[in-house]
């Protein structure tokens, strides 16, 4: 089974990817996740939670965590730039980065593969394999546009994770999953668990 690559990077709405990795072990999927350096911090100071670095506490940290024993968890470090996903020759279905901070979405727009996460999108760009992309940061300067328009034009699909009001949310899971159901769908994989939105209540 091929993978689907998740980053989790240090922008705001770390739970956008909890929900993310939650859903896809769910599912049954199979995941390679990788958190940045940032992630950590803002997990910490938005979350209060303490994630484990080193890749087997981390899996069993967020199999405790999500309550989920279904589907297959790989963990990575965000400087482990010999793991298989970092080269073309690893297939995966695609690449998931939510949230995505504006310093990675940069480094990305520039080619700058620092990190495991930069590098992974460097190469589903290169290999076009899907890359889909969740910026968030508010206001947007124009350097952030601007490397949005670079990232867009080289292949990858930007879905900002923009709730949706018309589906009437009753509470921020609600928001979450509408954003995350939508993301996914970007890459073309089903998610189960999750009641979609099939029009106006008449
Ligand atoms: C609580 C908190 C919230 C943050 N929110 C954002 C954000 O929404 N967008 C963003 O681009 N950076 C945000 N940052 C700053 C990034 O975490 C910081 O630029 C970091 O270096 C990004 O690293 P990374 O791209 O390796 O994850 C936030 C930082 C903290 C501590």
């Amino acid at each position: 089974m091929k993978s689907i690559v998740l980053a989790i990077t240090g922008a705001s709405a770390i739970q956008l990817g909890e929900r993310s990795l939650q859903l896809l072990l769910k599912s049954n999927k199979k995941v390679d996740l990788i958190l940045s350096r940032g992630a950590y911090e803002v997990a910490k100071s938005e979350r209060n939670i303490n994630i484990p670095i080193d890749p087997s506490s981390q899996s069993h940290y967020w199999r405790e965590r999500l309550e989920v024993k279904s589907g297959e968890l790989n963990c990575y470090r965000w400087n482990d730039h010999s793991a298989s996903i970092a080269s073309g020759s690893h297939k995966t279905k695609g690449m998931v980065i939510v949230p995505c901070s504006m310093g990675t979405l940069g480094r990305i727009a520039s080619g700058f593969s620092l990190d495991l996460i930069e590098r992974c999108a460097d190469v589903h760009l290169k290999e076009n394999r899907p890359l889909i992309i969740s910026p968030r940061e508010s206001p947007f300067n124009l350097i952030h546009i601007e490397n949005i328009s670079r990232i867009a034009k080289a292949g990858a699909l930007i879905v900002p994770p923009i709730p949706a009001w018309y589906t009437n949310p009753k509470s921020i899971d609600d928001i979450i999953d509408f954003i995350v159901v939508r993301l996914f769908d970007s890459l073309g994989e089903h998610l189960d668990g999750i009641e979609r939105w099939s029009g106006p209540k008449r």
